[in-house]
C-alpha cells in the first residue's frame, strides 16, 4: 500500500498540477481511477497543510511501465516489424529539440520515429526531420515537424555557456562546441576579435565568457541579432560583444580596427573574404580560416589553395568529418 490523494475526477487535473509543481507525485506508480474518483500516488514524506481539502489514503497501485532507455527500445515498442538495421540510431539534440535525418524508405513512419525519440528522452519536446540540405545565404536547414510542439527557439548549453538558438531561422550546429571551446582557450586576455560569419556568436560567447575580450560579431542574417542580445544577458561575460548585421565584405571595407584575431567560420564561402580580412589583422595577429577540403591529401590541398597569399600556416585543425570524403578544417594563419 502506498500513500495517495483521492479526488473527484472533475478536480483531478488541477490537483495533479498542484502536486507536480511541488514534486509530490510518485511517478513509480500509475495514477488510478475508482468510480468517480482519481487516486494519485504521492511521495512517502508527503505532508500537506490542513487546508488541503482532499482525502489522503493508502492504495495498492500498479507499477508504471519504465520508459524506454534508448531510441531503439522505443522503436521496438512502437513498431512491430522493427528491424534495427533499417532505422536511424542517432539525432542531434539542440536544447529541447531533436533534429533527425530520416531515410526515404522510413518517411511514412516519421511520426512514430519522432514519438520514439520523445518517449526515450524526456528532455525532448519537439522533433524535426531534416527535409533538405543546409542551403542559401543564411545557411539554414529546412525542417519538418514530425512530433511534439512546433517551438523552434530554445537555449543550448555549450561548456556551461547558454546560447539562444532558433533552429528554423538561424544557423547553429551542436557539433561545433569543441571547436568553439578550443579557439576560446587559444586566446589571451585583452584581445580584440572579429567573429566574421558569427551567426549566433557561439565563438564570441565562449571567448568573452573566459576572457576580458572585445568581440565584433558580423552576420548578414537579421534574425541572429535579438538572439545574441538574449544570450549576452543570460551569461556572465568578462568581455563585451557587439553584434553587426551587415555583409562581411562591407564590414571589412569600412572597419578601422586592426584585430588580434579574426575567425572566419563559413567553410563553404570564406575564401573570397580572406585577402580583405588579412588587411584588418594586426601584424602579429591570428586568422582562423574554416574551409571544407577533400580528406585525401588535405594538407597539400590547403597549401595549394593558399599558395598565392602572403601568409604562414601555423596549424591545421580537423574540426570534423563533414561528409564521407570531406573534412571541415580550421587553418590557423599568420601574416
Ligand atoms: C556556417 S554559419 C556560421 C557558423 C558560426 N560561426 C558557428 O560557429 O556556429 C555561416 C554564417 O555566415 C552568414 N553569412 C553568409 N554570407 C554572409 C556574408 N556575406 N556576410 C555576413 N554573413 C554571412 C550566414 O548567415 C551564417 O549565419
Amino acid at each position: 500500500m502506498e500513500p495517495a490523494v483521492k479526488v473527484h475526477k472533475s478536480d483531478a487535473q488541477q490537483v495533479i498540477k498542484y502536486l507536480r509543481d511541488r514534486d509530490l507525485v510518485n511517478d513509480t506508480f500509475k495514477i488510478a481511477q475508482s468510480g468517480e474518483d482519481v487516486i494519485i500516488p504521492v511521495l512517502g514524506d508527503f505532508s500537506l497543510s490542513s487546508s488541503f481539502p482532499y482525502d489522503t489514503i493508502e492504495y495498492e497501485f500498479e507499477l508504471r511501465d519504465a520508459p524506454p532507455s534508448s531510441l531503439q527500445e522505443a522503436l521496438e515498442a512502437l513498431l512491430p516489424d522493427f528491424d534495427p538495421t533499417n532505422f536511424p540510431s542517432s539525432y542531434d539534440q539542440i536544447g529541447h529539440i531533436a533534429v533527425i535525418d530520416i531515410k526515404d524508405h522510413n518517411l511514412p513512419i516519421s511520426n512514430e520515429i519522432g514519438n520514439a525519440i520523445m518517449s526515450s528522452n524526456s528532455t525532448i519536446q519537439t522533433v524535426y526531420r531534416k527535409s533538405s540540405k543546409v542551403q542559401g545565404l543564411y545557411r539554414l536547414r529546412p525542417l519538418e515537424l514530425i512530433a511534439g510542439e512546433d517551438v523552434p527557439v530554445t537555449t543550448v548549453k555549450e561548456h556551461g555557456i547558454r546560447i539562444r538558438v532558433d533552429v528554423r531561422h538561424t544557423y547553429f550546429s551542436p557539433r561545433l562546441a569543441t571547436e568553439h571551446h578550443r579557439v576560446a582557450n587559444s586566446l589571451a586576455d585583452g584581445v580584440e576579435v572579429l567573429d566574421l560569419f558569427g551567426s549566433l556568436a557561439p565563438f564570441s560567447l565562449h571567448i568573452t565568457r573566459r576572457l576580458n575580450a572585445k568581440c565584433d560579431t558580423v552576420d548578414i542574417n537579421p534574425a541572429v541579432i535579438p538572439l545574441i542580445e538574449e544570450s549576452v544577458r543570460l551569461n556572465q561575460l568578462k568581455g563585451s560583444i557587439t553584434p553587426h548585421c551587415i555583409d562581411a565584405m562591407e564590414f571589412l571595407d569600412n572597419s578601422l580596427t586592426l584585430y588580434d584575431a579574426i575567425l572566419m567560420n563559413h567553410p563553404s564561402d570564406s575564401l573570397p573574404y580572406l585577402a580583405k580580412a588579412l588587411d584588418n589583422l594586426k601584424a602579429d595577429g591570428f586568422l582562423y580560416l574554416y574551409i571544407f577540403v577533400p580528406i585525401d591529401r588535405y594538407d597539400t590541398h590547403i597549401s595549394d589553395l593558399l599558395r598565392d597569399y602572403n601568409i604562414r600556416i601555423n596549424h591545421i585543425q580537423i574540426v570534423r568529418q563533414s561528409s564521407p570524403s570531406e573534412y571541415h578544417v580550421c587553418v590557423e594563419i599568420r601574416k
